[in-house]
């Protein structure tokens, strides 16, 4: 079923395993455990791995897209995800590719809405199109939106996302924030010799505006790789770069990490700055998710090649008490973390199957 053996890399530690299912009520979700006593109860979901944008870390301009036939469908989809709220799920995000490009979002929404565990329905988009979706989006269930937006100069944008128009992003913010789905977070993935010099008038925005800006490490991916490697900027130098033009940024949240970011803000700004260091600095230890790829595979780390095939198995007629228990012996086997230190880079697909 794997395709590697998913503990072979990780350190053996026994872990009593923990599950109610056997004694829960039929109201009550179960809670999902890996064996390293992780809760998992976050699912980042790639509607798609198509984008309207082709971002120079991301995806090769000429990149080639799998065809339709090997998605899930949106009735596949929803049988996963009312699996996964047996599993306890109740936080779920939604990705892609760039997911305003899959048709029949607004009805997906909805469909994770309506599911009795959920709390929290999130999504990660390029902004394009939110100026006509913020509003469906809203009324459906969306809770809150993350934006990539890489530069605030619009020769840079369109450099560093080949195709994208600025504008367009500034708008969509602008909509998301005037519907509630807030807080806003934005993107940033710092890429040297694009837009290191960006992260300061990046960070200034948060002096005017309640966001979070939050800028990430770039990571490395099987054919884009080595670009990739290249053009890391760290955590540390991003830093610098904003305390020497705009002040001393003051550790917020005590220093607990707001989902995988480290929480700044600068000498009376109204938002908050973070920091992602997938790189530099693994935030394995407090992992709470897996990922579902668009074509139907369940991805137990994002920096790791091992996969559970769902697809296959719901094709040839698998019952949702079938699917459960794929997905709870998957998930007690989701590995430690990552070993981008050691040089192992994830090949077997790149940023935009996987959805981030
Ligand atoms: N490393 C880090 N972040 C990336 N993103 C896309 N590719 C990479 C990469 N290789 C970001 C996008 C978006 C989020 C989904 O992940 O810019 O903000
Ligand atoms: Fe599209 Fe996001 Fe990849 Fe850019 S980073 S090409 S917006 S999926």
């Amino acid at each position: 079923m794997f395709r590697e053996p998913l503990l072979a890399s990780a350190p053996l530690r026994v872990v009593e395993r923990t599950t109610d299912v056997a004694t829960r009520a039929p109201s009550q979700p179960s809670r999902t455990f890996d064996a390293f006593g992780r809760h998992i109860h976050y699912l980042r979901i790639s509607l798609t791995d198509r984008c309207n944008l082709r971002c120079v870390y991301c995806m090769p301009e000429q990149v080639v897209f799998r065809p339709n036939e090997e998605l899930l469908t949106d009735e596949e989809l929803f049988t996963i995800l009312r699996v996964m709220s047996r599993l306890g799920f109740d936080k779920f995000r939604l990705t892609g590719g760039e997911p305003t490009v899959r048709p029949g979002l607004v009805e997906i929404v909805r469909a994770i809405a309506e599911l009795p565990t959920t709390r929290e329905i999130a999504m990660t988009t390029n902004g394009l199109k939110l100026a006509r979706l913020a509003a469906p989006l809203k009324a459906a269930g969306l809770s809150r939106v993350n934006i990539s937006i890489d530069s605030l100069d619009p020769h840079k944008f369109k450099r560093i996302t080949r195709w994208g128009n600025l504008h367009d992003v500034l708008e969509g913010i602008a909509a998301a924030e005037r519907v509630g789905l807030t807080p806003i977070k934005l993107n940033a993935v710092v890429i040297r010799g694009f837009n290191e010099d960006d992260v300061v008038p990046l960070a200034a925005l948060t002096l005017e505006h309640d966001w979070q800006v939050r800028f990430i490490e770039v990571m490395p991916f099987a054919d884009v790789a080595a670009f990739q490697q290249a053009a890391i900027v760290t955590t540390q130098e991003m830093m610098a770069r904003i305390e020497a033009a705009l002040g001393p940024l003051e550790i917020e949240n005590g220093g607990k990490l707001d989902g995988e970011a480290r929480l700044y803000r600068l000498p009376g700004a109204r938002g908050v700055i973070g920091f992602i260091s997938p790189v530099t600095a693994p935030f394995c230890a407090s992992c709470n998710r897996v990922r579902l790829t668009a074509d139907g595979t369940l991805r137990l780390c994002l920096l790791k090649d091992g996969e559970v095939d769902l697809k296959t198995p719901l094709r040839r007629g698998a019952r949702e008490d079938d699917l459960e228990a794929i997905i709870r012996e998957a998930i007690w086997l989701k590995p430690w973390g990552h070993d981008l230190a050691e040089g192992v880079i994830p090949m077997n697909r790149i940023m935009s199957e996987i959805g981030g």
